[in-house]
């Protein structure tokens, strides 16, 4: 099951809304372990949220067949894919004035100063590193070394991670962005912190993108051209019809 995201404006305001209940969905809720350094999915409806628990949402900007909760039918991109989600917040952005020109210019020069050696899929690794270790049997040990790309904004209770992985049905690394956001900055349908209750049925946790924290939307534009050649020319032709269609210079 996958429930989307909502995306949408009200009163002047950039409002995004995210599932808090689908642990096997592109949203999922996660607390980060201490041991491990690693996000585990949490219960939500059985598990209190606390101030250590981020919305991790696999976000994306583009696809045949987008939810009509985040969609922007006039941005297309490869003649097939209607742009959604990360498109609709740069859409919104912009025609609400969260966005400036300074900002799309200040996007799109970083995008165009990403080199061919700068993009993740195309020239990052997973290794196998020998542990000189064996166990029973005459298995040896070997740790698997994966690169992962953090860049934090505590201030503004959010980071943007990019995940190498071997592609699932070919050959070559495979980069997955995702935009992480602290619990403690969503609200419920009431404006009320979620922090030390479990979610109820389907509930959405809510946060608004203003001047504040418009930097998510820069960062998460950042990591898709750094992901990959592919992703870089389609943020870019995204940026670029955003522009012309809300007439910015
Ligand atoms: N394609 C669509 N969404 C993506 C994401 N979050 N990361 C990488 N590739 C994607």
């Amino acid at each position: 099951m996958n429930i989307p995201a909502k995306i949408f404006t009200e009163n002047g305001q950039l409002i995004i809304k995210l599932p808090l209940t689908n642990p096997t969905g592109k949203i999922r809720v996660k607390r980060r372990s201490k041991t491990s350094n690693y996000g585990i999915p949490i219960a939500t409806r059985k598990i209190s949220f606390t101030n250590e628990d981020y919305v991790e949402w696999q976000i994306s900007y583009a696809t045949q067949n987008p939810p009509k909760t985040s969609k922007v039918k006039d941005i297309i991109i490869n003649n097939e894919q209607i742009g959604f989600e990360l498109t609709k917040l740069l859409y919104e952005g912009s025609i609400l004035g969260i966005l400036s020109t300074e900002d799309f210019n200040e996007m799109e020069k970083f995008i165009k100063d990403v080199q061919d050696k700068d993009t993740l899929e195309e020239n990052e690794k997973i290794v196998r590193e020998n542990k000189m270790q064996e166990i029973k049997g005459g298995f040896k040990k070997f740790e698997e070394k994966t690169p992962v790309f953090i860049k934090k904004n505590d201030e503004k209770g959010y980071f943007v991670e990019i995940i190498l992985k071997h592609k699932q049905r070919a050959v070559g690394l495979q980069a997955m962005v995702h935009l992480c956001i602290y619990i403690e900055k969503l609200v419920d349908e009431n404006g009320k912190s979620l922090i030390g209750r479990t979610a109820t049925t389907r509930e959405f946790g809510k946060i608004e993108i203003n001047s504040e924290n418009k930097e998510l939307i820069k960062d998460v534009v950042k990591a898709f051209a750094l992901a990959s050649q592919v992703h870089k020319r389609d943020i870019l032709s995204i940026l670029r019809q955003v522009k012309e269609k809300c007439k910015l210079k």
